[in-house]
Formats: structure tokens, C-alpha cells, sequence
């Protein structure tokens, strides 16, 4: 059984998505959970409807742009501060920039800069204010890749290049850590229902999931089961690597 008792997580993007969908997870398993997001309407809808499903939920909520890295030290510390330590933490906060798409011989430098700023720099950030909250300590963190991490389908440059990024990250990070007994992971999803995919479906119209094994799309809650899965001592013996949970994307 996977347990989070007590644990204190940190999560970015927890105001939507999977984001939103782990942290509702990770209070059902015990854990304190520290959410870290760009958007303050996103949190105090996401606070309020965690808080009516648990009322005991220990929920700390905290606006991050976690482009910026004195946001994101002070985030962690006041997290320290409230939870007490930290064992774990999430890296899901992205974007796919302008909603089209862009072949690498039109793009954009100024909408490069922008995803590659959130999705790369960002996750950078977090995972060196984590890396030194954690220090001393066990831990878990996992970073949020993509289908776009492991091949050239499916976006633009910038997305697919800042999710390649994340990848090689968690792999340094694991080798790093590893020894100090804090392990790191990836995610790689496939089509997701979220805001984030129904938007882009909006302007780039929908990708098919009919040649994936399972043809439709994932739920949020799938997702977080996988995260909650690498948080939790259960998957003790697990770093650097990134699962896929995509519906047999490539069966
Ligand atoms: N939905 C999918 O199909 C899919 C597939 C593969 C990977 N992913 C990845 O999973 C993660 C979550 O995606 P989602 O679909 O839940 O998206 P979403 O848009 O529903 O949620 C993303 C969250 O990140 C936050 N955010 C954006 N920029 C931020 C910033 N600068 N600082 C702090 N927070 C910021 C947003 O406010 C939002 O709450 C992303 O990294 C995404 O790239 C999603």
C-alpha cells in the first residue's frame, strides 16, 4: 500500500491538471502538501475544493513564478517553515507557449525563450532549492517530461526542446543525489485531458490517440497515481528514470 503519512510535498502547477489532480491525491494519502503556482485564482479554486473534499487537508498555497529563482528559495523555505522538513516534491508547472504551431525554420525567439524559461529554467530552479532543502535527508523528486521528451512528435521546438531538457536534468540530478539517498524521476505522458491540452487542441486542433493500445486520452488521476507511486518508499530502488504513461503510445 503507498503511503504518504505526514510527508510534506512541494508541487508546482498544483492549481490545475495533473498538477491539481496529484495534490488531491496526495492529501487522501496523508500527505502535507505545498503548492506552488503562477496563478492566485487557480490556487484558492484548488484550496477551497481540496478543503471541501478534506477538510483536513494540510494544504499551504504559495503564487511562484518559478521562471524566477529568489521566488521559488523563498517558496521552499517558507514551506520548510510551515511543514517543518520536506520529503518530496513535483515538478509539473508548463506551458506550450503560443497555442501553434511553429516549425523550427518560423520560430519564435521571443516564445522560445518564454516556454523554455517555464519548462527548463523552471524545473532547474526547483530542483536546486529542493535539492538543498532536502539535503541531509531522504527524498523523491519527480519532474514532469512528455511524449515530447522522447521523441520529435507532437508540439514545436520550444516545447519539444524544454521537455528533452527535463529529461536529461533528472538524469543528472539522479546521478548527483543519489548517494545523499534522494532519488529522482520523470514522468512522461502521453494525451492528457487538462486545460493545458483542451486549449492547445483549441488553435492546433486534436492530435488522434487512435493508433495508441488503449485509443483515448489519459485522466489526470492516472497520472497521479504514477507520481504518487514515485514519492512513496515503494519505489525505493527507483532513479533516473522517466515512465511512460501515455495508453501504448508507441504499441
Ligand atoms: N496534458 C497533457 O497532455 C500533458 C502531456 C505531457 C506532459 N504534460 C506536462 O504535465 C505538466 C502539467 O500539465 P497540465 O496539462 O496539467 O497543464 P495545466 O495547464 O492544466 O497546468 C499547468 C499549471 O502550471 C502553472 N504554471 C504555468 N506557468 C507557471 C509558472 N511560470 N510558474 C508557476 N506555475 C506555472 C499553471 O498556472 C497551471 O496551474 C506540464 O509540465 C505539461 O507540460 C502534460
Amino acid at each position: 500500500m503507498i503511503s504518504l503519512d505526514g510527508k510534506v510535498v512541494a508541487v508546482t502547477g498544483g492549481a490545475s491538471g495533473i498538477g491539481f489532480a496529484t495534490v488531491k491525491l496526495l492529501c487522501t494519502l496523508g500527505a502535507k502538501v505545498s503548492i506552488g503556482d503562477i496563478s492566485e485564482s487557480g490556487l484558492d479554486t484548488a484550496k477551497e475544493e481540496i478543503l471541501r473534499l478534506h477538510p483536513e487537508a494540510m494544504i499551504y498555497t504559495a503564487v511562484v513564478d518559478v521562471r524566477k529563482r529568489v521566488a521559488v528559495d523563498g517558496w521552499i523555505v517558507d514551506t520548510l517553515r510551515w511543514g517543518g522538513t520536506l520529503d518530496g516534491a513535483v515538478n509539473l508547472a508548463g506551458v506550450v507557449g503560443r497555442f501553434e504551431d511553429l516549425r523550427i525554420k518560423d520560430f519564435d525567439e521571443s516564445d522560445f525563450d518564454f516556454v523554455m524559461d517555464v519548462n527548463l529554467k523552471g524545473v532547474l530552479n526547483c530542483m536546486r532549492a529542493q535539492i538543498n532543502a532536502l539535503e541531509g535527508k531522504t527524498g523523491s523528486i519527480v519532474n514532469a517530461c512528455s511524449i515530447s521528451s522522447l521523441q520529435g512528435v507532437g508540439s514545436d521546438a520550444a516545447y519539444i526542446a524544454s521537455k528533452h531538457g527535463v529529461l536529461g536534468l533528472t538524469r543528472l540530478g539522479a546521478i548527483e543525489c543519489g548517494s545523499s539517498g534522494i532519488r529522482v524521476n520523470a514522468i512522461a505522458p502521453g494525451i492528457v485531458d487538462t486545460p493545458m491540452l483542451r486549449k492547445s487542441f483549441e488553435t492546433r486542433g486534436e492530435i488522434s490517440t487512435d493508433h495508441t493500445a488503449l485509443n483515448r486520452k489519459g485522466k489526470p488521476e492516472e497520472i497521479a497515481n504514477l507520481i504518487a507511486f514515485l514519492l512513496s518508499d515503494c519505489s525505493s530502488f527507483i532513479t533516473g528514470a522517466c515512465y511512460s504513461i501515455d495508453g501504448g503510445w508507441n504499441c
